[in-house]
């Protein structure tokens, strides 16, 4: 990253892989508000586990490619490491080669989950990848990937995403403690809640500021997932208790990072503060209330 990065226009066209989920929805909001003409794609259209479904889904002229589709089933993944690996690794690839011959810009997303989790302080860009579960090694296949291809791109890695839209914490929380008086939420994983709106917003600032390589594009702040749930229940106004448990207390196929906070120091230095996650948590309930 250069001091004076090179700034770019908005793009005269786009496509979005992965429209059906919460990142793609977001984008497509996004390039709807500013007028930006795009195509957004989903199954079957396109397929990560089809490489040929993806080359030929990139138009000569689209000058940003935006991948928001991935393998997400975290837990799923334990068990389907190499089927996750090419579509979160090799598909990767596939589209990096397709954008380094068409000379578009390839904006991809990852994971706090390619650290190893045993950390203190925000991990920088820079830090040593080390994914603790199937899920983080075929996103770090994606990464190695996409930085050896050669193509114009942006790597953000973010984490803990959320929207008014698809399946997430917050819904899931919401749905919950509407039926119940408590719920046992574990308080010793603590990271990044991010909205994917304002992700998306933070992608796009990146992108047009000449953001190039890879960037942490998350919301500001963090916390433990009993924190996020509790801070849920009280913008709900719900009377459900929400009580702290470890991680033991729910056994889950993959193992999750202890510690993924992700250092914004870059991004804020190219793009200035990010908002706190607990202003976009209470923008979405507002929505979901709504
Ligand atoms: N969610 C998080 O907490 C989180 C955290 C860190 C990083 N990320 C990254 O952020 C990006 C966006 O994720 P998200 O949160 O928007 O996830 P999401 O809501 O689960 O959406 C995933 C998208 O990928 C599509 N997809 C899955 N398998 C596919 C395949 N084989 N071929 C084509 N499309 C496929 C899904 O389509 P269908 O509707 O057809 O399944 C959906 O559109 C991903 O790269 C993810 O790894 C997410």
């Amino acid at each position: 990253m250069t001091d004076n990065p090179i700034q770019r226009a908005m793009p005269r066209q786009a496509v979005i892989l992965g429209g059906t989920g919460m990142v793609g929805r977001a984008w497509h909001g996004l390039l709807t508000a500013h007028r930006v003409p795009h195509r957004v794609l989903s199954r079957p259209e396109i397929d990560l586990l089809e490489p040929a479904s993806l080359a030929s889904a990139i138009d000569e002229r689209d000058e940003l490619i935006i991948n928001a589709a991935a393998w997400t089933d975290v837990d799923g993944a334990e068990s389907a490491e190499s089927d996750a690996t090419r579509a979160n690794g090799e598909a990767v690839g596939v589209l990096a080669d397709r954008a380094a011959r068409t000379g578009a810009t390839l904006l991809h997303y990852s994971t706090d989950y390619v650290f190893s989790g045993h950390a203190e302080s925000p991990y920088p860009v820079d830090a040593p990848i080390h994914p603790v579960n199937a899920y983080g090694r075929s996103k770090a296949v994606g990464e190695r990937l996409l930085i050896a291809s050669g193509c114009d791109h942006l790597l953000l890695r973010t984490s803990w995403v959320y929207a008014p839209w698809g399946r997430n914490f917050v819904r899931t929380i919401a749905s919950l403690s509407a039926d119940r008086d408590e719920l046992r939420v574990v308080d010793d994983q603590r990271g990044r809640p991010t909205s994917a709106e304002s992700l998306a917003v933070t992608s796009l600032a990146i992108y047009l500021a000449g953001g190039r390589g890879v960037f942490h594009a998350t919301d500001a702040g963090e916390c433990t997932w009993h924190e996020f749930a509790t801070e849920i229940v009280t913008l709900l106004r719900r009377r459900c208790r929400v009580l702290p448990c470890s991680s033991d207390a729910f056994p889950r196929p993959a193992m999750r990072p202890a510690y993924s906070v992700l250092d914004l120091s870059l991004t804020e230095q190219l793009i200035g503060p990010r908002t706190h996650w607990r202003v976009s948590l209470a923008r979405v309930i507002e929505r979901l209330g709504a």
